[in-house]
């Protein structure tokens, strides 16, 4: 458990995630609105792509959202306003975990019917404590690839 005490340190720490992570992975982001989840992508989108200009938006409408350059891809799902008829097929996210060169950034994973958790996901947290704090628990759950 980490306490993110200001929007400093959420930077630094989706930072510290960009610069270790490898394709393909799966980073599945919880916890209630407000609580920074399209705050961490953000920083995290903007440090792997190195893109310091890039605006990240939450793609709750569009549900998806791609980013690249010219070797690396970002997946960014806000899955908030999916329906209990949708699946992995439907919304596309079969064919993004199909294809390594891919990090999977999704926001509202929990309202996914299917389990993802065939493939190791990196499990994100994030909790109120006040206006500029943020407690976050991460862990790795799944996988057998
Ligand atoms: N330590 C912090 N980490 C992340 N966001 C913070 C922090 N402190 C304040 N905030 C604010 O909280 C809000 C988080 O919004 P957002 O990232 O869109 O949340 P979510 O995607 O979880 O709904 C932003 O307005 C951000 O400025
Ligand atoms: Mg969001």
């Amino acid at each position: 458990m980490i306490l993110l005490k200001n929007i400093k340190e959420t930077q630094k720490h989706a930072e510290s995630i960009a610069k270790k992570i490898k394709a393909p992975a799966i980073i599945l982001l919880s916890g209630p609105l407000g609580s920074g989840k399209t705050q961490w992508v953000s920083f995290f989108i903007k440090k792997y792509l190195n893109q310091k200009n890039l605006i990240v938006n939450s793609p709750s409408y569009s549900l998806v959202n791609e980013y690249k350059n010219k070797s690396k891809t970002v997946i960014h799902m806000d899955l908030y306003r999916l329906s209990k008829q949708d699946d992995f097929e439907s919304i596309g996210l079969r064919d993004y975990l199909n294809d390594k060169k891919n990090i999977i950034c999704i926001e509202w994973s929990e309202n996914l019917n299917q389990s993802i958790s065939q493939r190791q996901c990196l499990k994100l947290k994030f909790e109120i404590i006040d206006e500029n704090k943020r407690q976050l628990s991460s862990s790795f759950e799944g996988g057998s690839r």
